[in-house]
């Protein structure tokens, strides 16, 4: 298979993961012979530095013409301390979502088994969690218009849905729990919010063309607290931009880390893969890292991208064995066990790649 791959490494530690995603990438092409070609763009902070543009068109450019984008993270601390910037790395990351019309954002919680000591959570509570996030990625107060008075005093972000941009991340979630348990979880705040009752509402109707898939509608307040409780009782969940944001960053301590939950965000074009997590600052330059979202991103590249089933499974079995054979960042130690042992970044992605590589 001939395939072209755009990366765009980002901020922060998103250089520092994404290379060994983007390595993983290449060996998988030679030990499964599969053509695979790669650029690089920029975005985010670093495209600020160098063009003043977050996302330069150049980078727009060059992701329309590719058949997958392995992305890493954007966001710098002199924005997160500036509200008042006007130019923010985060814009970058909006808009070429938006312009590729990305609205699918797929966020699968894989759990490995020798990661059940790494959580907050009790192991027992944990155990056969498998949990498919579809978060709407280009609707929501994230794109709503906002507002600030003249003398800055008021703010406001409108939260806006429209119908059919329900409709058609509902039918992909839909489809998906036909292929996985056949239940659905929406989750709203429809006590409240109209934008919410909408999507009830929405939900409601596009459930009915899914007659064998079970339908369950939760409040986002709710929801949180469920999923700490009994994440189980979870399969595909399906809702808006901002309650999944913040209930994926939540269900990120299921995994055991923010540094293994990967993502694929799905659409009207070329689909854009990325570690959930952002660009770190408290960690970026030290090497402490964990790489294996942005290699489990790959997988997803695979899958939903290429459709290689085979290849995808393979990374994926990559990471196992690292975790099986003790190998650790330092984010998913587990303090109470001495056969782990701890690898910065780039020895965590040499470690996996090293594996592929014998597979030749
Ligand atoms: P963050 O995800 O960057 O970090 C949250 C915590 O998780 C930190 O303690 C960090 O050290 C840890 N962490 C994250 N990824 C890790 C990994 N791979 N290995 C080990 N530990 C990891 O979130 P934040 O601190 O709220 O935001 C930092 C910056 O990133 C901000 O500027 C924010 O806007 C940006 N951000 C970008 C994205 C993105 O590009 N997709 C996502 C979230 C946040
Ligand atoms: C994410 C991030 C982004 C979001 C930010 C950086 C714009 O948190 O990808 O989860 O909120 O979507
Ligand atoms: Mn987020």
């Amino acid at each position: 298979m001939k395939k072209h791959i755009l990366v765009i490494p980002g901020d922060g530690i998103g250089p520092e993961v994404t290379a060994w995603g983007k390595a993983v990438l290449e060996q998988v092409g030679k030990t499964f012979g599969h053509e695979f070609t790669f650029d690089e763009a920029l975005m985010g902070h670093v495209a600020i530095e160098a063009t003043g543009d977050p996302l330069p068109d150049e980078t727009l450019e060059k992701a329309r013409k590719s058949d997958a984008i392995l992305f890493g993270a954007v966001g710098h601390a002199k924005y997160d301390n500036d509200p008042s910037a006007k130019v923010r790395p985060e814009q970058g990351l909006l808009k070429i979502r938006k312009e590729l019309g990305l609205y699918a954002n797929l966020r699968p919680i894989m759990l490995f088994d020798e990661l059940l000591q790494a959580s907050s959570i009790k192991p027992e509570i944990l155990q056969g969690t498998d949990i498919l996030f579809f978060r709407e990625l280009t609707g929501d107060v994230y794109f709503g218009e906002k507002t600030r008075s003249e003398d800055r005093q008021t703010a406001s972000d409108l939260m806006i849905y429209h119908r059919y941009e329900v409709e058609r991340i509902a039918h992909k979630a839909y489809q998906a729990a036909q292929q996985r348990s056949k239940r659905l979880c929406s989750v709203d705040k429809a006590n409240v919010l109209e934008s919410s009752r909408l999507w009830r509402e929405t939900v409601q109707e596009i459930a009915k063309q899914y007659p064998d898939v079970q339908t369950e509608h939760m409040f986002i307040d709710n929801a949180a607290m469920q999923l700490i409780k009994n994440p189980k009782q979870f399969d595909v969940v399906l809702t808006a931009n901002l309650f999944g944001d913040i209930l994926t960053d939540e269900a990120s301590q299921i995994a055991g880390s923010m540094g293994m939950l990967a993502s694929a965000s799905v659409g009207e074009s070329t689909g854009f893969y990325e570690p959930i997590h952002g660009s770190a600052h408290d960690i970026a330059g030290q090497n402490k890292a964990n790489p294996l979202a942005s290699i489990l991103s790959v997988a997803l590249i695979l899958e939903i991208g290429f459709g290689l089933i085979e290849e995808s499974k393979a990374v994926v079995a990559l990471v196992d064995r690292a975790l099986k054979e003790g190998y650790r960042t330092g984010d998913i130690a587990d303090s109470n066990s001495d056969k782990n042992k701890i690898l910065g970044t780039a020895e965590m992605g040499k470690l996996v790649l090293g594996y592929l590589e014998s597979k030749q």
